[in-house]
């Protein structure tokens, strides 16, 4: 955990953090000896990673909707955090489809309060809105979306995170841009892989489901491309960011996160992997196009910015990646699965 060095009795607060992404970020931050809050609401899913890993007793976990800002206002100025990684979202494609409404108030105004927090609390020095890889305009092709590129997702999940981005744009310009003030930056990551994801509507977890229940797994998109990566990948890059703008604000910005190129596979081949790694002869099939909502068939990020800037490359090909979660996935106990979780993560690091 040498290059966490830096996290060390730092004051986090991290939103969002009793969901899949939170949940290990808590558990590395806690690692690395940082002293964490979080704030949200319940775990989205049951089981929940987070009380898996039992964090409720590891890091203090308050209770609360990003919509409110009156209650965001007091557990922020209350917690006096140095650094704020802002995760908490409707992060489901297929749910914004059947909640429009209610996605763009989680996703935008609850961002536009957590910007607000921000602005109104003078410890924090480096804050990270942490957006997604579906804020592009989606031309289909085969390149990967650069960071200056169009911001205009289409569906209402991605396109409330366009729009995430734009809110913190403006914060940034209108009242983060004066030296001594916090660095603002947005960090827009891959599909993300690993133990303890149950989410609904993604294609690992529903992977993880089938194989337990001894069933053929079904691939709604087999054919469609996305930059898949594990977790921690995504998180070393989170976490590198966050570091660097504190040493040096004019690192502020936007930044990909995503697989190297020979990684971004389609779907079908994830699933192919997975079927591999979890063995016992389990298979997939399809359902028929033309019945599901429309997702993009093309995406891939253009992470040339990112190794450059932060210096920062991804550790685990996708291979390894399904590995760690077919690993973590055939646990029996909690006890075992928040060994196996403190266990990757010093193997990554
Ligand atoms: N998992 C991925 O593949 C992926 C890919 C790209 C971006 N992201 C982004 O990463 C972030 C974390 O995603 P995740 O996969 O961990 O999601 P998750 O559903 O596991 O966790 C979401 C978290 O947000 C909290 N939350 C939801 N609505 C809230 C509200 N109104 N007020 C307060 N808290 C609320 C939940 O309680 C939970 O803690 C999200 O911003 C998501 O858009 C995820």
């Amino acid at each position: 955990m040498r290059d966490l060095a830096f996290y060390r009795d730092k004051k986090i607060l991290i939103t969002g953090h009793s969901g899949f992404k939170g949940s290990w970020l808590c558990t590395i931050l806690t690692l690395a000896g940082a002293d964490v809050s979080g704030y949200a609401l319940e775990s989205p899913t049951m089981p929940s990673l987070f009380a898996q890993t039992g964090l409720a007793d590891k890091i203090y976990s308050i209770a609360g909707d990003v919509r409110n800002r009156e209650a965001l206002l007091r557990a922020v100025r209350e917690a006096e955090p140095e650094i704020v990684f802002h995760l908490a979202a409707q992060p489901l494609v297929r749910l914004s489809y059947r909640e429009p409404a209610e996605t763009y108030e989680t996703n935008v105004m609850g961002t536009v309060n957590v910007l607000e927090a921000v602005r109104l609390c003078p410890s924090v020095r480096s804050f990270v809105n942490v957006t997604t890889d579906k804020v592009y305009e989606n031309k289909e092709w085969h390149w990967g979306y650069r960071e200056n590129e169009n911001l205009c997702g289409f569906d209402p999940y991605s396109n409330s995170k366009s729009c995430s981005e734009l809110a913190t744009y403006s914060y940034r310009n209108s009242f983060f841009n004066d030296a001594k003030v916090c660095a603002v930056s947005t960090a827009r990551a891959g599909n993300v892989i690993g133990g303890g994801d149950w989410s609904k509507d993604r294609i690992i977890p529903d992977c993880v489901r089938a194989a337990l229940a001894g069933e053929t797994i079904i691939v709604r998109n087999p054919c469609s491309v996305r930059p898949y990566q594990h977790v921690l990948d995504c998180l070393s890059g989170y976490l590198l960011l966050a570091e660097k703008q504190w040493a040096d604000k004019t690192l502020a910005g936007n930044y990909n996160f995503g697989p190297d190129e020979e990684d971004c596979v389609t779907t079908g081949a994830i699933v192919d992997l997975f079927c591999d790694a979890w063995g016992g002869g389990l298979g997939w099939t399809t359902e028929g196009p033309g019945v599901q909502p429309y997702e993009s068939t093309f995406l891939k990020l253009d992470c040339s910015k990112a190794k450059k800037e932060l210096n920062w490359k991804p550790r685990w090909n996708i291979r390894q990646a399904i590995e760690k979660t077919v690993e973590f996935s055939k646990l029996k106990t909690d006890a075992e699965r928040a060994d196996c979780v403190e266990r990757q993560i010093k193997e990554y690091w």
